[in-house]
């Protein structure tokens, strides 16, 4: 997997940078070609001579070569760049990536890539605890940066708790997995709905529901973070999609979603349909806002809308998968199943509504996945990114 990729190895200064020649090792002899990329205060714990021995290139640590004046390019760098991952990376390396202090070669180059980027966080239990270093975690993770997590155990100030860098083992495989995932992503065609859609009443009135799309965006970033091409059709939200690779399709009602998803339904690899769709839509539009003075109390009469995800279902080749969700507040497992048999649906995506924080509008989400062969998985609890990542894992295209 990491056969000829471009990697940066960024390292700051932390007792653990000792390390950081072994994850180097790991790296060349998994045939990836390293750049190694050090803070100044790195070099007070490992020798850029042994990286530069191990990695067969010359360390970069400064803006400018000392001897010859020459311009290290954080631009070439951040361009050449499959992956960057940062082993150690202290408190301070994380709060200037979180907030873009800029004042060295390393954040500069982080700050320039366009490849993804993984952080190994080290440092004492009380640094690693602190709300500040927590916070600056969450940033980094908000803007897409893969964290390693930090091994709990012995520490160089001989306290006990979690803040030893991940073994070099465990980089090593974080990265492979991320090469395999984007080998099996790269290119696919994702069809993705998300958001509530809203039916007419009259010019200021409509039929809606509380759905804000998180959950659906969230789905598209990782699709697209794995390489794939993303359409996301898109009810009334406030969100923005960040990726480049997601073309968002803004659609009001169920009756729109539907036209744009049978329309590029053909050419899709997956569709993943996560919009709340309105079932009714009124009857009629009234082209007048509908008067209260004089009137009796209107009666709103209600057509069916189109089921998507069932005429997705119906028209699916072989070659295609199609995720469906369910939110139901009884019988919720019989009820998911009987819904993804008759929607004809790979996977369903089954929402808690049992707990506060998952479900409508928050940032987090429990979700159990059933598959079309009987088997199901109680995905961890995370926020919906997280969800996203895990549901998308288990999904072979
Ligand atoms: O039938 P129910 O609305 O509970 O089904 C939920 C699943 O079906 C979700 O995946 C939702 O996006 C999809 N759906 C759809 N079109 C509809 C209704 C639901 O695609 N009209």
């Amino acid at each position: 997997m990491l056969k000829n990729k471009h990697i940066i190895l960024g390292i700051t200064g932390g007792i653990a940078a000792y390390k950081s020649a072994m994850l180097l090792r790991l790296l060349v002899k998994a045939g990836a070609e390293v750049q190694v990329v050090m803070t100044p205060s790195a070099k007070e714990f490992i020798t850029p001579v042994t990286l530069s021995a191990l990695s067969g290139k010359p360390v970069v640590s400064e803006f400018f070569s000392a001897n010859t004046g020459e311009w290290h390019s954080h631009v070439d760098l951040g361009l050449w760049a499959d992956a960057m991952v940062i082993a150690p990376a202290t408190a301070c390396t994380l709060a200037k990536m979180a907030t873009g202090v800029a004042d060295n070669m390393l954040v500069t180059t982080y700050l320039s890539a366009k490849a993804p980027v993984f952080v190994a966080p080290a440092m004492d239990l009380d640094m690693m605890a602190h709300p500040t270093t927590t916070r600056n975690l969450q940033t980094l993770q908000r803007d897409g940066v893969a964290i390693i997590e930090a091994e709990a155990g012995e520490l160089a100030s001989h306290l006990v708790g979690k803040g030893r860098m991940a073994e070099p083992e465990t980089i090593v495989a974080a990265l492979e997995s991320y090469f395999a995932k984007s080998e099996q992503w790269a290119g696919k065609d994702v069809l993705i709905t998300a958001g509530p859609t809203y039916e007419r009443i009259d010019p200021v009135r409509f039929i809606g529901n509380f759905s804000t799309g998180k959950m659906g965006y969230a789905l598209a970033e990782e699709a697209a973070k794995r390489g794939a091409n993303v359409m996301l059709v898109s009810g009334p939200v406030s969100l923005k999609a960040k990726h480049p690779n997601i073309t968002v399709v803004s659609v009001e009602s169920a009756r729109e979603m539907h036209d744009a998803c049978v329309q590029a339904w053909p050419a899709a690899d997956l569709a993943i349909m996560c919009a709340a769709v309105a079932d009714y839509a009124p009857a009629e539009y009234h082209h007048k806002k509908i008067k209260r003075e004089g009137h009796e109390v209107p009666v709103i009469e209600l057509v069916k809308n189109p089921d998507i995800a069932a005429a997705l279902g119906q028209s699916k080749r072989e070659d295609q998968v199609l995720v469906g969700f369910a939110l139901e507040t009884d019988n919720e497992q019989a009820n998911a199943l009987d819904k993804m048999r008759r929607k004809g649906l790979d996977f369903i995506a089954l929402n808690s509504l049992k707990d506060a924080d998952a479900g409508f509008g928050v940032d987090t989400n429990r979700v159990t996945l059933f598959a079309a062969d009987g088997t199901s998985t109680e995905l961890p609890f995370g926020t919906k990114a997280e969800v996203a990542s895990s549901i998308l894992n288990h999904i072979n295209l």
